[in-house]
């Protein structure tokens, strides 16, 4: 693949996907489509090798070139893949809780964004399309969720996550597309500083010599993946063939409480920063799954996909790169 666009290439997937294209393929050419709304040019800015300039080119983009829109506007989606071999759909609203208070915006933007991104491809002639999807698509299931399970989800991102999966498949069957759809685990690393996820919120409040709050018990459980591993997956459903209309659960496999992770980011605390954080406890938030950890068969079988990093590793990484040492 030579051309790409990555919608969402300013956040935080985004960014560990640039950054890992730039040193790898030297030919590469990525088109970014961000509103900045979340993603921050500064991170692109630190990786890229050329040009970033808000244009808005036609023409064939070189190294990186960032288009700053919405992914709603329907005529900037048909410009933006013109040219270009493959769409890497990142951008979306990311959060249950966001979802939760405001259902209609999260609508708006993953469920228009996702089919303006499908439509601009099929205009265009685009043959691949890799949307990131979520498990929350499936909502409260007994874990490991896999691919086969009937998805009934219990929040509004998971609905409009099921909603572009859905696209997905009818782009595939009607107009011979091959999109792909990546259900991500709780994914942690470098270039999270802005996330609220729970590894990203619980080194900042280490840092920050503040309390780490739990919700409920900290018994609940999710499957948490190294950045690299996912951007890996990312890369593998970019390049396999014959895989078009397919759904991969990617993550680990493994399953670790919340609790857990608090206790390995706190005993990185102590080795590099001298102290720990406190754990606090409070009320259980709605809309959140219980218990979380994927089946990735799969993915193994058909993608070759095997993530290399464990929690443990993974954490020291992101925790190291928090600190501004890598
Ligand atoms: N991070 C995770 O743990 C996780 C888990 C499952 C799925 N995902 C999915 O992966 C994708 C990327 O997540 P991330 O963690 O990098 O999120 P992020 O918020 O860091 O990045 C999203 C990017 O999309 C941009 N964006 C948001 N709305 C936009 C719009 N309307 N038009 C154009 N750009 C817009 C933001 O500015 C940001 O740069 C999302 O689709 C998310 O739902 C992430």
């Amino acid at each position: 693949m030579q051309n790409i666009v990555i919608t969402g290439g300013c956040g935080f997937i985004g960014v560990n996907l640039i950054r890992f294209l730039m040193k790898t393929d030297e030919s590469v050419c990525i088109r970014v489509v961000d509103n900045l709304s979340v993603g921050q040019l500064e991170d692109l800015e630190e990786i890229q090798r050329s040009e970033v300039g808000g244009s808005r080119s036609e023409s064939e983009p070189t190294g990186i070139e960032l288009v700053v829109g919405d992914i709603q506007d329907a005529d900037l989606a048909i410009k933006a893949c013109r040219g270009m071999d493959a769409v890497i759909h990142l951008a979306a609203n990311t959060g249950v809780i966001p979802s939760i208070e405001d259902p209609r915006a999260d609508c708006e933007t993953n469920v228009i964004g996702t089919f303006n991104y499908l439509e601009a491809c099929r205009v265009n002639g685009v043959k691949r399309f890799v949307f990131a999807s979520s498990g929350a698509p499936l909502g409260e299931q007994e874990p490991p969720i896999h691919e086969e399970m009937v998805p009934k989800p219990i929040s509004p991102y998971g609905a409009s996550k099921l909603c572009g999966e859905a696209y997905c498949s009818a782009f595939h069957g009607s107009f011979g597309m091959e999109t792909v759809c990546l259900r991500f685990g709780n994914i942690y690393g470098p270039y999270s500083t802005h996330k609220g996820s729970v590894v990203a919120k619980f080194i900042k409040h280490i840092f920050a010599d503040e309390p780490l709050p739990i919700y409920g018990d900290g018994n609940q459980t999710r499957d948490f993946i190294y950045v690299e591993d996912l951007v890996d997956a990312i890369l593998l459903a970019l390049e396999k063939p014959n895989i078009g209309g397919e759904v991969f659960q990617i993550a680990t496999h493994r399953e670790h409480t919340v609790g857990e992770v608090a206790d390995v980011l706190n005993r990185l605390a102590e080795k590099h920063l001298g102290r720990k954080s406190e754990i606090v406890s409070e009320k259980e938030r709605k809309g959140e799954v219980k218990r979380n950890y994927s089946d990735i068969s799969k993915a193994r079988r058909i993608l070759g996909f095997e993530p290399r990093f464990d929690l443990k590793s993974g954490l020291e990484l992101t925790f190291k790169w928090f600190l501004g040492e890598s």
